[in-house]
């Protein structure tokens, strides 16, 4: 049984959503309800998490790629002075009221929703299928909080990975011939064109929601998934469109302005992705609401404060801005907090690359337990999530999911080894980011 919180937005105040080409919904889809959709995820590669084939180098590489890649972009933009594309809320988009207010009192409205699950790879990377294209081509998409860009790969990308989109079978696809390029620090590339698609999830759906169809990429582009679907903020989109997310809440399309995440533990099924609801039966207890640091026109990632990292309940690190990302699997801290975090922790070593710190396997359930905090409420990580597997393959030694970005600015990079403890809802309606107890 699926619950939503619901606060319906009013019809009929739309603008067009600040984009360079305007999303408009689906006609056939149009109608006065709003909606809300369910993505489940998938967790295919969870049970090596376990193993001893699992690992954690290969996640943090993975991380640290796209890491790089997002730095990237933004000092580019910032550099060329191309951050120009704000936040623009509608009214449609306001959601004024605390949601769980109206929760119950909403439930029995008739909503559209569907389950569409996520695929769950490692604990590390989850996935869910999107429709794009008419008639609907389904692709693979990784839903990140950490990006505003909707890329996804064509027939003709050698080295993407399928399920491919071929433009040349659907009726509604338009291309700008403005292209859209990646160079990355690594000398990986992805190149393709901007181009505008109707993309749902489900029934629930925009058209000429623009997006960059990939064309040509050097190898390891993304991952097991096809595609990725950004959902931060428009002003760090390279393509400078307003997010599918964004559109929907701007057109007032949504239940509720939110995006909500479960990601399951250890392999299990169940993940899943709810567009414009909150999925109650995936957590226990309350969420409780943190306000986005700037929370104004600026804002480019789900960032909010915490004051910092703790060991056992106690604060062990200086205050820090927490950037809560889908799209990364661990979570980095510059090198002096982690390494002010690891020095509580009793047999723990820091591993020869500078990055990671590493303790006895056999350990795991005595090293303590690590948590964030937010609102002066700690978050504790599940002690089974901060272990991001064997060091490598024959290892006695596991590493921490907490790993040292590099960079002492401030920024702790809270991926999915944080959102398997707590279900995450990204609210834009009111510009702040909620946690409950994942079930
Ligand atoms: C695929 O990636 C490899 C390795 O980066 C590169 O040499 C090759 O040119 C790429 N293929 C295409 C078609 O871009
Ligand atoms: C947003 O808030 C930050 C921090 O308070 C401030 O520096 C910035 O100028 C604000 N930006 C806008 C567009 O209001």
């Amino acid at each position: 049984m699926v619950h939503f919180s619901l606060l319906s937005a009013t019809a009929g105040l739309l603008a067009a959503a600040s984009s360079l080409v305007s999303a408009t919904p689906v006609p056939s889809q149009q109608n006065d309800q709003p909606r809300a959709r369910i993505v489940p995820f998938v967790n295919k590669h969870a049970v090596a998490r376990r193993s001893e084939s699992y690992n954690p180098a290969d996640v943090v590489a993975r991380d640290l790629h796209r890491i790089r890649r997002r730095n990237e972009i933004v000092d580019r933009m910032e550099r060329s002075g191309t951050e120009r594309v704000k936040v623009k809320r509608t009214a449609a988009a306001l959601e004024p009221y605390d949601i769980n207010t109206f929760r119950k009192a909403r439930m029995n409205k008739r909503q559209t929703y569907a389950a569409d699950p996520l695929v769950n790879n490692g604990d590390a990377l989850y996935y869910g299928n999107m429709e794009i294209g008419t008639p609907a081509q389904v692709t693979t998409i990784n839903f990140d909080t950490g990006s505003s860009d909707l890329i996804v790969p064509s027939v003709d990308c050698k080295n993407c990975t399928g399920p491919f989109f071929d433009p040349s079978k659907s009726t509604s696809f338009a291309t700008t011939n403005q292209p859209f390029g990646t160079a990355f620090g690594d000398g990986s590339t992805a190149n393709g064109v901007l181009s505008t698609e109707t993309v749902a999830i489900g029934s629930l759906g925009l058209q000429n929601q623009p997006f960059a169809v990939i064309t040509q990429a050097s190898v390891g582009f993304d991952g097991p998934n096809a595609g990725l679907m950004g959902l931060a903020f428009p002003t760090i989109a390279q393509t400078q469109a307003t997010p599918w997310f964004i559109n929907l809440a701007n057109q007032g399309l949504l239940s509720s302005n939110v995006v909500s995440f479960y990601l399951s533990r250890q392999g299990a099924d169940g993940s899943e992705l709810c567009v414009g609801c909150i999925d109650t039966a995936k957590f226990t207890g309350e969420p409780q609401y943190f306000p986005l640091t700037p929370g104004n026109a600026s804002q480019k990632y789900w960032d909010i404060a915490s004051q910092g990292f703790t060991y056992n309940g106690n604060l062990v690190t200086q205050t820090l801005t927490a950037t809560i990302d889908s799209g990364t699997s661990l979570i980095y801290l510059p090198p002096s907090a982690a390494t002010a975090l690891y020095a509580n922790i009793p047999g723990v070593q820091a591993a020869a690359d500078g990055a990671h710190w590493t303790f006895p396997c056999a350990n795991v359930d005595s090293i303590g337990t690590i948590g964030i905090a937010f609102g002066g409420s700690v978050f504790n990580i599940i002690p089974a999530q901060f272990n991001a597997g064997h060091l490598e393959q024959g290892s006695d030694q596991c590493a921490g999911a907490v790993v040292s970005s590099g960079t002492e600015d401030g920024v702790a990079l809270v991926g999915d080894a944080f959102m398997t403890t707590w279900y995450s809802i990204f609210d834009y309606g009111n510009m702040r980011v909620g946690f409950a107890q994942a079930a």
